[in-house]
């Protein structure tokens, strides 16, 4: 079954507005922000290589209004199984509800840095599917600080914003994720890819002529829970590389700085498995400059042919793949409608990012999940998406 992202936009913002007035008597602003995919580079935020995004047209939506007299917070969040929150932004502590812990980790960097907040109400409801690795917590976390910066003209601009949702997100939820998500809500444009240099925080747009392109989504539904740990470790094992290297090249800050001789020097004799995690990193460094370079050449079938060595590399070497999405891989490979494709997100599960020609997505999509079916026993799941703008004030 072919699902198109379609944003009925009004009747979500016509839902939150009226809900928030219903049970807050007030008029609220509305904030919107977008998920994403990423075409190729995962892992290399922390790693501070090259992210290549985009925000696609798909959101999740905030209507908010301050408590002025009060630090008394209350969420309503539309789509949630249990949709009531009522917290003190005093008193903040982790609960088992998840999505608020989201919001609270945002709440509580606004408190450690001493801004002027109050207790605040907010409504939210998206249509950003949930669990798909598809960025619907960073699009709730940055929906909210863009949102409370506003209310409470806090001044902070974008870049400090997506670092306050990290830090958030790194301390409160205690998911050690990089800049990647954040940034790309934040600063996306329609019809253009953004490029951040994660080491300088440089970044620059580059036009993406889809031509008769379309981005596609295919959801494995594998579950990507298991892997928070697995990101986690995978940061450390990092880490603690970056350190070793450190000892004989002081120079070396991150894997940024390494090269294929440091790894072959001194990594490999020590561990297979991370000399595999870190070349994955200095590769896909590579990679993602060559596949940026195509781009700007308008060059989308040699860009998609990086991003199926990118997959190959998130499978061999980061080993970050999981069957569901070496299934969908393989089965596209052959397809002449589809020019590249990788899985997308951290670990084991969830989705993979297609190039694939219009005409052809009819065609295939009943096949591949047809064949999904049988093989993993689950429904797929397809969601077909342009580009789209980054976060914004809509009300
Ligand atoms: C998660 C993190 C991101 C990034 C990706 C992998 O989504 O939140 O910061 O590291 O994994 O590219």
């Amino acid at each position: 079954m072919i699902e198109v992202a379609f944003i009925s936009t009004d009747k979500i913002v016509s839902e939150i507005e009226e809900t928030f007035i219903d049970n807050f008597h007030e008029i609220p602003t509305i904030v919107r922000a977008p998920s994403r995919v990423s075409f190729i580079g995962e892992h290399m935020d922390y790693n501070k290589g090259f992210i290549l995004t985009s925000a696609i047209n798909q959101a999740l939506y905030v209507a908010i209004g301050p408590n002025e007299d009060s630090t008394v917070t209350k969420y309503i969040y539309l789509d949630a199984e249990e949709p009531n929150y009522e917290g003190d932004i005093h008193n903040l502590e982790k609960t088992n509800q998840k999505w608020p812990n989201y919001i609270n980790g945002i709440v509580d960097q606004l408190v450690k840095k001493g801004s002027k907040i109050s207790g605040f109400n907010c409504v939210i409801k998206g249509n950003i599917p949930a669990g798909s690795g598809m960025s619907m917590y960073a699009a709730l976390e940055c929906s909210i600080i863009f949102a409370l910066n506003e209310v409470f003209e806090l001044k902070m601009d974008k870049m400090a914003m997506a670092l306050l949702a990290q830090k958030g997100e790194n301390e409160f939820v205690g998911v050690h994720s990089g800049i990647l998500n954040f940034f790309t809500i934040m600063f996306s444009k329609k019809n253009y890819a953004i490029q951040l240099d994660c080491r300088s925080m440089e970044y620059k747009y580059v036009h993406i002529r889809m031509d008769d392109y379309r981005i596609v989504v295919f959801d494995s539904g594998a579950n990507r829970m298991s892997g928070v740990s697995e990101y986690n470790r995978k940061r450390e094992a990092f880490e603690h590389a970056v350190g070793t290297i450190k000892k004989l090249h002081p120079h070396v800050d991150s894997m940024r700085d390494v090269t294929h001789g440091m790894l072959d020097n001194i990594i490999k004799p020590i561990s297979e498995d991370t000399y595999l995690l870190c070349r994955y990193v200095v590769e896909e460094l590579q990679r993602i400059q060559d596949a940026c370079e195509d781009l700007t050449h308008s060059n989308l079938f040699a860009f998609g042919k990086k991003m199926f060595a990118s997959h190959e590399a998130l499978r061999t070497q980061l080993r970050a793949s999981c069957a569901e999405l070496d299934f969908l891989i393989d089965f596209v490979k052959n397809e002449s409608g589809v020019i590249g494709a990788r899985m997308m997100g951290a670990e084991l599960g969830a989705s993979t990012v297609n190039l694939i020609k219009e005409r052809d997505i009819q065609d295939i999509i009943p096949r591949i999940s047809q064949a999904f079916e049988k093989k993993m026993g689950r429904e797929l799941k397809v969601y077909v998406y342009e580009t789209g703008g980054g976060i914004s004030q809509i009300q």
